[in-house]
């Protein structure tokens, strides 16, 4: 029996071994963690049961048959972060590059389909060369058999994709179909043709980096929400990410208890929005003195910046927030930042997380540009995302909400529980100098009648109580005491319940 044990022991050291010494040398040579240590940082200590520790590839062509490493180039299993139930993969990039064979595609299918039984989010730290080449299409049935599982959790259990190396060709499309996607700065990229396909088929020269680094996609192509400094921070950030979100579907998000008075006022609020309508002020001071203890997880922070997004607390309990930014493109919707913060209003409203939404819009972006990009189509992503989203709903118009734009943003209409204004809230179909000019277009040779129309337009609707008088505002209230209304709300609504007519699937304009 003693000489079993220590066999198995053995197996367990080569396995855990990956690639060997040498190729781990090279990963932190790179600043990169290995497959394990990662793992050991994103999950509590001790608590990682590992399955499939002995897989090995099937494959016998190009001299593999006799190149096999246990394990085949991925680590799953499952363990706790904070105690609460998370599934994982890690990519073993000393292993054939983390190169995806049949069998490690099995693995990672695995852990998904025991988390899709037991309700708990699925992590992927991928670390990879994609498909393993010697193995053909055999490895190409693997992705496919990957993907259709994130399709069919997609909104039953969260998905994260945190990438930590390469990650290229088909190989995007698992991660690009999870909920969330982080990055780490200057040692992972994601394309879906590298660099030298792109200089033979476009004559375009381009890096690596400046293809499909963190940079790139947190800031230009929004394909990912956060970037981090290295795998040490990425990984310290997901667990604190992880957090917010519940473990699946019928779950609520978990509540953390704190001691941030939930009738806590902010005198300073009272001033945050100036005097002046056209005069910028930073959103994020509104949610930052808001939330619990001011903490505030954003996502997509680089990206379609005139539109903020994130998740914090209210009296412990998780939010989604969404706010327009008066500080960028003065806080206008364009396609970007309908699309960025459409697919976070489904996210939320998928996993039983109220949405919580601050308005100062001056409406839609005009321009050629945004309506041969198609702003139709994709600002009515947003709108139809609220339409759809049953979570508790608040609103709170801090400034302006014009047109269009005004119905978009989790208004009354869409099915808002709770909409708030502040006392200077413009709530018109657009601002008065725009609306004069088109009304009284004969008078514009006459700047001085223009100017009294103007300010008549303006004592009419420039503020909230037109809205207020047909119930479109539930109440107008001191923006002080922001906070304590909001946590009051989201008491009440605690046990919503609003369900959508029965459909197969709904037809989102994509
Ligand atoms: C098998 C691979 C591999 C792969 C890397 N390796 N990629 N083995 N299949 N796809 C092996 C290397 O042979 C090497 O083995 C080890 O991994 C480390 O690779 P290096 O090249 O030494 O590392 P580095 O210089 O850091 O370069 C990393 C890399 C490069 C940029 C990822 O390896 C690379 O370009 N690989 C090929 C990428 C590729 O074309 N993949 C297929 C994409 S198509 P040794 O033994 O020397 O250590 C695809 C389709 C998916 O993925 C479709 C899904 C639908």
């Amino acid at each position: 029996m003693h000489d079993i044990i220590a066999e198995l022991e053995a197996r367990r050291a080569r396995a855990r071994l990956g690639g060997g010494e040498k190729r781990i040398a090279t990963q932190h040579a790179k600043g990169k963690l290995t497959a394990r240590e990662r793992l050991e940082l994103l999950l509590d200590e001790g608590t990682f049961e590992e399955w499939d520790l002995f897989v090995e590839h099937r494959c016998a062509d190009f001299g593999m048959a006799d190149n096999k490493i246990p394990g085949d180039g991925v680590v799953t299993g499952y363990g706790m972060i904070n105690g609460r139930l998370v599934f994982v993969f890690s990519q073993d990039f000393t292993v054939f590059g983390g190169a995806l064979s049949e069998a490690h595609a099995e693995k990672i299918c695995k852990v998904m389909d025991q988390a899709m039984k037991v309700g708990a989010p699925v992590i992927g730290l991928n670390d990879s060369g994609g498909a393993r080449i010697q193995e053909g299409v055999a490895s190409l049935g693997g992705y496919a058999e990957v993907f259709q599982r994130n399709v069919l959790a997609s909104g039953v259990v969260p998905q994260i994709s945190l990438i930590m190396g390469p990650c290229a060709g088909g190989a995007v499309y698992s991660p690009a179909m999870t909920d969330f996607i982080f990055m780490v700065k200057d040692s992972s990229y994601m394309f879906v043709t590298g660099p030298e396909v792109v200089k033979t088929v476009t004559h375009e020269e381009v890096s690596a980096e400046e293809l499909g680094g963190a940079t790139t996609h947190t800031s230009r192509s929004g394909v990912a929400d956060l970037a981090f400094e290295n795998d040490v921070d990425a990984l310290q950030m997901l667990r604190r990410f992880f957090s917010y979100l519940p473990l699946n579907n019928r779950e609520k998000p978990p509540v953390r208890p704190g001691d941030d008075p939930v009738d806590r006022i902010d005198p300073s609020l009272d001033t945050l929005v100036p005097d002046h309508p056209n005069k910028p002020y930073d959103m994020k001071e509104l949610i930052v003195k808001t939330v619990d203890d001011g903490e505030f997880f954003e996502l997509q922070s680089d990206y379609a910046r005139n539109i903020v997004i994130g998740f914090g607390r209210m009296d412990g309990y998780t939010v989604g927030i969404v706010a327009n930014q008066p500080l960028v493109l003065a806080g206008c919707l364009d396609i970007k930042s309908s699309i960025k913060a459409a697919r976070f209003v489904r996210f939320c409203d998928a996993f039983n997380i109220p949405l919580l939404t601050f308005v100062d819009v001056p409406g839609f972006m005009p321009g050629t540009s945004q309506e041969y990009g198609g702003i139709i189509k994709h600002g009515a992503k947003l709108l139809y995302a609220y339409a759809e989203a049953t979570v508790p709903k608040i609103t709170l118009i801090t400034r302006k909400a014009y047109g269009g734009a005004y119905d978009v943003m989790s208004s009354k209409h869409l099915r808002g529980d709770v909409n708030f204004a502040w006392p200077n809230a413009e709530i018109a179909v657009m601002g008065a100098k725009g609306a004069v000019e088109i009304i009284f277009r004969e008078q514009k040779a006459d700047p001085g009648a223009l100017a009294a129309r103007e300010a008549e337009y303006k004592a009419k609707f420039a503020n909230p109580f037109i809205a207020g008088a047909r119930g479109y505002i539930d109440d107008v209230i001191q923006p002080h005491e922001t906070r304590k209304r909001i946590c009051r709300s989201l008491v009440m609504l605690r046990d919503k319940k609003l369900d959508n007519p029965w459909r197969k699937h709904d037809n989102i304009p994509l």
